[in-house]
């Protein structure tokens, strides 16, 4: 059941095939080069692209846009301190932002960073300050290569604390400055994590004499999920258990575009405790030069406001149920067509295994990066690749996400995906569809996936006629 009605509307359109036949061609083959105005149903991100509640557009108009005490920020702490159990915060202007903070306090030359699995941004600012980011999933977290529902385990985002230890004992433990543990794993398929297992990291980062950091982007769709997964929760609020997993943490950074229910912000959070004062001082320090002043590193009063509004509506039942069902609904939806999607889906996304969709297509011809470009012609939807074009050197599953932005679209738009998807079906089933491949890839490598262009391979068919 939907717990919203909308009082503001933006006006869509799907553009008729032609005219999204010469959006991607201008496009280079490259959904982030399309223009919005051209896309009917948005999938890209849920990172900023939610909508606000009547109580957040409210709150805003008390924005309080002092450069120093803003009052703004003292509500900000308190929902922070209420909902997540942080009593010290560094505001920044998003995530990246508190990233930046945080890592650049916490990490140097020649450090080693485990995590379940970096974000892309994660993995950057950690590089940035000269450490090894090193990912330490569960082996096979995702099932067997063919899909389905092959995983049995509970939580498959879990951190595997064995390749921790193993690290610490290959590098030595005065190499590992913080232990990360990222909620939902969103480069694994959005999967979740489990308490017991944020528990364990915690532990392993104690003996290491490291700091355990949480990133806590996703942590209220979290604290769904292990509701759903793990029966010693059954009979918890998801307030309860987001607190009871990030109490294990010294620290969290939060990008408030997503369980902030904001379209901008972010944070660092520091635990109140004698031992994490010099960090504390060195991110507020770091806060100062790369964000802004203390009290609103980056954002606007009237941003921190929503913010402020945001977290505590996040860990509400009628919300979360709400968002994490609409997720689930789509996996279903996609599921009955025998689309190959990461089952059970996590909390913000379904993906979609691209290499089993478009099993003709090989990889270095990019099948997931084909199928967002199907999507898109066929259905105005775009969806992003994390697959062999957004990550070229790593052994990842070809996947494609469809990333639900908060309270924004409704059942017949989840119905318009699944009629795209079967669409995209019969052009496969024809033989229509091929592969692409690169054109030219300006910038780093390891951020090709926002800039390069593409064009589709020739046929053998194609160039005979
Ligand atoms: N950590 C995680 C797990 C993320 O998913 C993101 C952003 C960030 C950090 C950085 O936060 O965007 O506010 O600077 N993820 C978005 C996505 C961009 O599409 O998954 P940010």
């Amino acid at each position: 059941m939907r717990a919203y009605k909308s009082k503001v509307v933006s006006p869509i359109r799907l553009p008729d095939r032609e005219e999204r036949v010469a959006a991607l061609e201008r496009a280079g083959y490259n959904v982030f080069e399309l223009d919005s105005a051209d896309v009917y149903v948005d999938l890209l991100t849920d990172s900023g692209t939610g909508t606000m509640s009547e109580s957040q557009w409210a709150a805003m108009m008390r924005g309080d846009e002092a450069y120093a005490g803003s009052e703004s920020f003292d509500r900000l702490q308190d929902a922070v301190s209420e909902v997540m159990g942080f009593e010290r915060i560094v505001p920044a202007h998003q995530g990246r932002g508190a990233e930046n903070v945080l890592y650049g306090a916490l990490v140097s030359e020649g450090d080693y960073v485990p995590n379940n699995t970096h974000f892309d941004t994660t993995r950057a600012h950690v590089a940035n300050n000269g450490a090894e980011p090193v990912d330490c999933p569960l082996d096979g977290a995702l099932g067997d290569e063919s899909g389905g529902d092959a995983d049995e385990r509970r939580f498959p985002g879990d951190l595997d604390v064995a390749k921790v230890r193993a690290l610490a004992d290959e590098v030595g433990s005065e190499r590992i400055p913080a232990v990360v543990v990222t909620l939902t794993n969103n480069s694994l398929a959005g999967q979740p994590v489990g308490v017991e297992n944020v528990r364990e990291a915690a532990a392993v980062a104690d003996d290491l004499d490291a700091t355990f950091v949480v990133d806590a982007c996703r942590f209220a769709e979290n604290a769904y999920l292990v509701r759903e997964r793990d029966p010693e929760y059954a009979d918890c609020s998801v307030a309860e258990i987001a607190r009871e997993q990030l109490s294990h943490a010294d620290a969290v950074v939060m990008s408030g575009k997503k369980d902030g229910l904001v379209n901008v912000g972010g944070f660092v959070g520091i635990r109140d405790d004698p031992a994490l004062d010099d960090l504390y001082e060195r991110a507020r320090e770091r806060g100062i030069l790369f964000e802004g002043f203390t009290t609103y590193g980056g954002m606007a009063g009237r941003d921190v406001e929503a913010m402020a509004v945001g977290l505590r509506e996040a860990v509400e039942e009628r919300y979360v149920a709400d968002r994490v069902g609409q997720v689930q609904r789509l996996g279903d939806l996609l599921a009955d067509r025998d689309v190959p999607v990461v089952r059970p889906t996590g909390g913000h996304a379904v993906y979609v295994r691209a290499d089993e969709f478009l099993p003709d297509i090989p990889r270095e011809q990019f099948p997931g990066q084909a199928l967002a470009c199907e999507l898109y012609r066929e259905g105005g939807v775009r969806a992003v690749e994390l697959g062999s074009f957004a990550f070229p050197d790593a052994d990842r599953p070809e996947l494609v996400r469809l990333a639900l932005p908060r309270r924004t679209y409704g059942a017949d738009h989840l119905d318009h995906v699944a009629e795209t998807f079967d669409a995209v079906a019969e052009r496969r089933d024809a033989g229509e569809i091929s592969g692409l491949e690169i054109v030219d890839e300006p910038g780093m490598p390891e951020l090709r996936h926002f800039s390069a262009h593409l064009r589709p391979v020739e046929t053998e068919e194609a160039e005979a006629a």
